[in-house]
């Protein structure tokens, strides 16, 4: 099993390059296989969600060819099978855009039922609540999720949750459908974005993505395309706040500031000095945090995936800060690893309430979830002493070389590999 070791205390100081969006690429690839014609996509993330997402297209018969670590080709005129197995859909939930694409291609799609996960129960009912307005008969019989149509017809579609998978799901499927297809209440997030920019790119004819009212005219067709995955907010977002909780001064290279707008103003309300250029971000914190009161929202308001990084820098601020966790039901289960480093965090339903500590102490803690992760090894950079962290399949699902960044930030970690049966550790 493999662990960080981090000695904690160093401030992480220097520049790191910002790969693309993962949340955005898993949009993508499923979108390539809209079309006969080859796809390739630039700028994807080397993490396991990813890898996953290629293998499952292949899985279904799609010609994936991989360019470079970051670069693949992908042609969907070969795909032979609309039923996604099991086993994809229990590594990443996000196969369920398959639905979408088969769906919008070849009017049948099958895929399993993604069952929750540790931060919610993550219903689907709005996905299909889209599909069938669209004209889709959907069966959730036996565990599958089975969706058909004899044809797809555009229709108006509210939905009742802001929903960034139902919305890239219903884009996937609507862009093919005949007739013009309205969401409203959509999801705005940049990957919401980047989809509708590839799709048009594809020649599709989508208006008012990042707005709250998207348009939709279904075309008979797409055509190839090359299209480059915008900058990951989540993991530029992760090393603002490294250098935040480190006392550090880190600039995050090839990102698209807009993007990161909710996550600058938090910085800059508990004290770091934020400097924004065309494409990069500087965070400063040469002063003890500040306390402050977080609300986690859709887009464009402070990201879900960024509560527990800002759950580990309030944990240290001077005085009393609240986050009140507004999208999934479960996301605070890093707090009781963090209370292992001597934090002080009750939770009381939805609300983290947290009294700032000068400083953390190493420990033994363990990752529960991706964002969790990254901000448990957060917390082991800024502690006293030697932490261990593991759960690390979890970090390499949505983070390239995250050691091997920090490291070049000036961070003293390193991977090791436990042998389970022996307390020897091997470092990789
Ligand atoms: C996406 O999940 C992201 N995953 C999540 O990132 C992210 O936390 C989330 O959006 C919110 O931004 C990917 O993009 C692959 P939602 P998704 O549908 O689409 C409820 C990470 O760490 N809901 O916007 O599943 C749902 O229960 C991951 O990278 C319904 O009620 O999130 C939740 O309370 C974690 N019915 C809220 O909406 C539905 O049909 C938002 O969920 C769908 C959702």
């Amino acid at each position: 099993m493999e662990q960080y070791i981090v000695r904690g205390g160093n401030p992480l100081i220097g520049e790191v390059d910002i790969y693309g969006a993962k949340n955005a690429a898993l949009a993508l690839i499923p979108a390539a296989i809209l079309t006969d014609e080859p796809v390739i996509i630039d700028n994807l993330p080397d993490v396991s969600d990813i890898n996953v997402m290629l293998d499952a297209i292949a899985h279904i018969g799609a010609t994936v060819q991989r360019i470079n670590r970051h670069k693949v080709k992908i042609i969907g005129a070969t795909v032979s099978s609309h039923a996604i197995d099991d086993d994809y859909i229990r590594k990443i939930r996000a196969s369920y855009y398959l639905l979408g694409s088969l769906l919008g291609r070849y009017r049948e799609a099958e895929v399993a039922m993604p069952g929750g996960c540790v931060i919610g129960a993550r219903p689907i009912d709005q996905h299909i609540k889209g599909f069938e307005a669209l004209g889709a008969k959907v069966d959730l019989d036996g565990g599958q999720v089975k969706a058909k149509a004899q044809e797809l017809i555009g229709n108006h579609i509210y939905f009742d949750v802001v929903s960034v998978g139902a919305t890239i799901n219903v884009l996937l499927a609507a862009v093919l459908a005949e007739g013009n297809t309205i969401i409203e209440n959509p999801a705005k997030e940049p990957h919401v974005v980047d989809l509708a920019s590839m799709l048009n790119s594809m020649g599709a004819r989508i208006r008012g993505a990042g707005t709250d009212v998207i348009r939709i005219k279904g075309v008979s067709k797409l055509h190839g395309t090359e299209y480059t995955v915008i900058p990951d907010q989540i993991e530029a977002g992760t090393f603002m706040f490294a250098a935040a909780v480190t006392g550090g001064d880190v600039t995050v290279n090839n990102v698209i500031p807009k993007h990161l707008e909710s996550i600058t103003s938090k910085l800059k309300d508990i004290g770091c000095r934020v400097e924004e250029y065309d494409e990069a971000v500087r965070v400063i914190a040469d002063k003890r945090l500040k306390s402050t009161r977080v609300k986690t929202m859709p887009y464009p308001g402070f990201p879900t995936d960024m509560q527990p990084q800002i759950g580990v820098a309030l944990a240290l601020a001077e005085g009393t800060s609240t986050i009140t966790e507004n999208i999934f039901e479960n996301r605070f289960k890093y707090v009781a690893e963090l209370v292992r480093m001597g934090a002080k965090i009750k939770v009381e339903s939805n609300t983290a309430i947290i009294t700032g500590v000068e400083k953390l102490k190493g420990a033994k803690v363990s990752a529960p979830d991706l964002r969790a992760g990254a901000a448990l090894v957060l917390a082991a950079l800024s502690a006293d002493g030697v932490s261990q962290v593991d759960g690390l399949q979890y970090i390499k699902r949505g983070y390239e070389n995250f050691s091997g960044k920090l490291r070049k930030l000036g961070a003293d970690i390193k991977k090791v590999n436990i042998d389970e049966n022996s307390s020897a550790a091997r470092i990789v």
